[in-house]
C-alpha cells in the first residue's frame, strides 16, 4: 500500500500483501487466520524493513556522536518522536517520552507524579474495566503513599455506570481510565469523562494502548493530561511506547529512572537533570524500534485513521451477522454488541465450553484467538466468568478471516455436541 486507502476489496488485498507473515501457514498446513490484534498486532514490511535499514546502514548511539551515521540515527529517532506528536496532535515533540510499552507510561506516571502530587487521604480514580497495566501501578501507589483507590463501576454486561461519577469525583486528585476496554472493546465516552474530572479538579491518566490503534486520537482537543500507548499493538515493534504528558505537568514532575542522558550536569554529590522529553529517558534508549514505530504511524496515516475505524465497524457487523444463528444455539457475546461503540473486539463464550478448548479447536484450523482473562481479572468476576474467548481485528482482516472464525466454531459446536 502506498496511498490513502479506503476499504474496498482491492485495497484489502493489497493491504493484506504489505503483512508478510499472513503468507506463512501453520504446521498442519493451515493458512493463517490472525484475529488476535488487540494482544499484539502484526508488522507491515516497511516496518520490519526499517529495523533492518538502521541496524544495517546506521547503527550508533543518540544524542552524542559527532560522526555522521550518529547525526542520522538520532535524527531519525527524534523524527520519530514528531511523528507520534503529530499523529496525537500534542503541542510539541517534547510531550512525547519513549517508554517500552503502556505499563512502563502508567508506572512512570505513579511514581513521578504519584509521588510528588498524592497524600494520605487523596483519592484515585480508575474503573473497574481497567486491565492490571491500569489497576495494579495505582494499588501500589495509594499503598506507598495512603491515597484511596476508587472504582467506577460496571454491571453485569460490562458497562461502565457513570451515573455516580460527581460523587466519586470528590476528593479525586487523579483518574485513570481506559479509552478503550481490551476484553470487551468498549469505547469508552473519554471527552465526557474527562470534562467532569477537570470540573472536579483531578487530572486524567488515559490508557490509550487500545484506542490509539484504532481511533483518531487528539490528545488536545480531549484535553488529555496523560495517554499511555503501546505501538506493538498499532503495527510497530514492540519494547517501545510512550507516554503523552502536557509539558507544565512534566516539567514539575521529578524523573522517573536515572543514570546517564537524562542528566545536565553531575558532580559527585548531586546532579541536575535534562529537560524535556529526555529528562525521562534513561540510558540508552530503544532506537531501532523507535524509528521503526515512526515508520508504522506513516503506514497508519497513509491508510487514514477513519478508514481503520470504518473498515472495523464493517467487519464487526459483518462478524455480529454470521455470528447471530451461533447466538441461538449459546454463544454469548460480552460487550457493546454495537459498531458505533465497539472497537474491533469480540470477546464470547460458547455454551459451557471452556475458552481455553474454544480456542484450542480454532488454533487447529489456524485460527488465532486469545482465551483468559485477558489482564482484566476483577472484571472477570463482575462478568460471572473465569474466561472468555476474544477475537480481535485489525486493518488486515478481512470477511474470509470472519468466515474462518465462524467455521472453528460450528466445528466446535460439533466436537461438543452442541445442537
Ligand atoms: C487496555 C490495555 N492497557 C494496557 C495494556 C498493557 O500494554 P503493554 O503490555 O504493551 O504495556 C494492554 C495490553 O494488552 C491493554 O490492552
Amino acid at each position: 500500500m502506498n496511498r490513502g486507502a479506503s476499504a474496498t476489496i482491492a485495497t484489502e488485498r493489497e493491504v493484506r500483501a504489505d503483512f508478510p507473515i499472513l503468507r506463512e501457514r501453520t504446521s498442519r498446513g493451515k493458512p493463517l487466520t490472525y484475529l488476535d490484534s488487540a494482544a499484539t498486532s502484526q508488522k507491515p514490511q516497511v516496518v520490519i524493513d526499517a529495523l533492518d535499514r538502521y541496524y544495517r546502514e546506521y547503527n550508533a548511539n543518540i544524542h552524542r556522536g559527532v560522526y555522521e551515521i550518529a547525526a542520522r540515527a538520532t535524527d531519525a529517532f527524534e523524527e520519530a518522536r514528531a511523528k507520534v506528536a503529530r499523529f496525537l496532535n500534542a503541542a510539541e515533540p517534547a510531550e512525547i517520552i519513549w517508554t517500552r510499552n503502556t505499563t512502563e507510561a502508567i508506572n512512570l506516571v505513579a511514581w513521578s507524579w504519584g509521588g510528588a502530587n498524592l497524600h494520605a487521604g487523596d483519592v484515585i480514580l480508575i474503573s473497574e474495566l481497567e486491565h492490571h497495566s491500569n489497576l495494579v501501578p495505582w494499588q501500589l501507589l495509594a499503598e506507598r503513599t495512603g491515597a484511596q483507590l476508587r472504582f467506577i463501576p460496571v454491571d453485569e454486561r460490562g458497562e461502565l455506570m457513570l451515573g455516580n461519577l460527581d460523587r466519586l469525583l470528590e476528593g479525586c486528585a487523579l483518574v485513570a481510565i481506559t479509552h478503550v476496554s481490551n476484553t470487551l472493546g468498549t469505547i469508552l465516552p473519554i471527552a465526557e469523562i474527562v470534562a467532569r474530572a477537570h470540573a472536579a479538579g483531578a487530572i486524567v491518566l488515559v490508557d490509550g494502548a487500545q484506542a490509539a490503534p484504532h481511533l483518531a486520537v487528539d490528545v488536545r482537543a480531549l484535553d488529555l493530561d496523560f495517554y499511555a500507548l503501546s505501538a506493538h499493538k498499532m503495527l510497530g515493534p514492540t519494547g517501545i511506547g510512550i507516554l503523552y504528558g502536557k509539558r507544565a505537568l512534566l516539567e514539575a514532575m521529578p524523573p522517573f529512572l536515572s543514570g546517564g542522558d537524562m542528566i545536565r550536569s553531575v558532580s559527585y554529590e548531586r546532579s541536575t537533570f535534562n529537560e524535556l522529553p529526555w529528562k525521562f529517558e534513561a540510558g540508552t534508549s530503544n532506537i531501532a524500534d523507535a524509528i521503526a514505530f515512526g515508520t508504522a504511524i506513516d503506514y497508519l496515516e497513509a491508510y487514514g485513521m477513519g478508514n481503520v475505524r470504518s473498515h472495523e465497524r464493517a467487519l464487526l457487523a459483518y462478524a455480529y451477522e454470521r455470528l447471530a444463528p451461533l447466538e441461538e444455539r449459546g454463544l454469548a457475546i460480552y460487550g457493546p454488541h454495537d459498531v458505533d461503540r465497539s472497537s474491533g473486539v469480540i470477546s464470547m463464550n460458547f455454551a459451557d465450553i471452556h475458552a481455553h478448548d474454544l480456542a484450542s479447536i480454532l488454533d487447529t484450523e489456524g485460527v488465532c484467538i486469545r482465551a483468559g482473562h485477558h489482564c482484566t481479572m476483577p472484571l472477570m468476576g463482575r462478568l460471572d466468568v473465569a474466561a472468555t474467548a476474544r477475537a480481535s481485528f485489525y486493518i488486515y482482516n478481512d470477511r474470509n478471516d470472519v468466515d474462518a472464525l465462524v467455521a472453528g466454531l460450528e466445528k466446535a459446536a460439533t466436537i461438543f455436541r452442541i445442537s
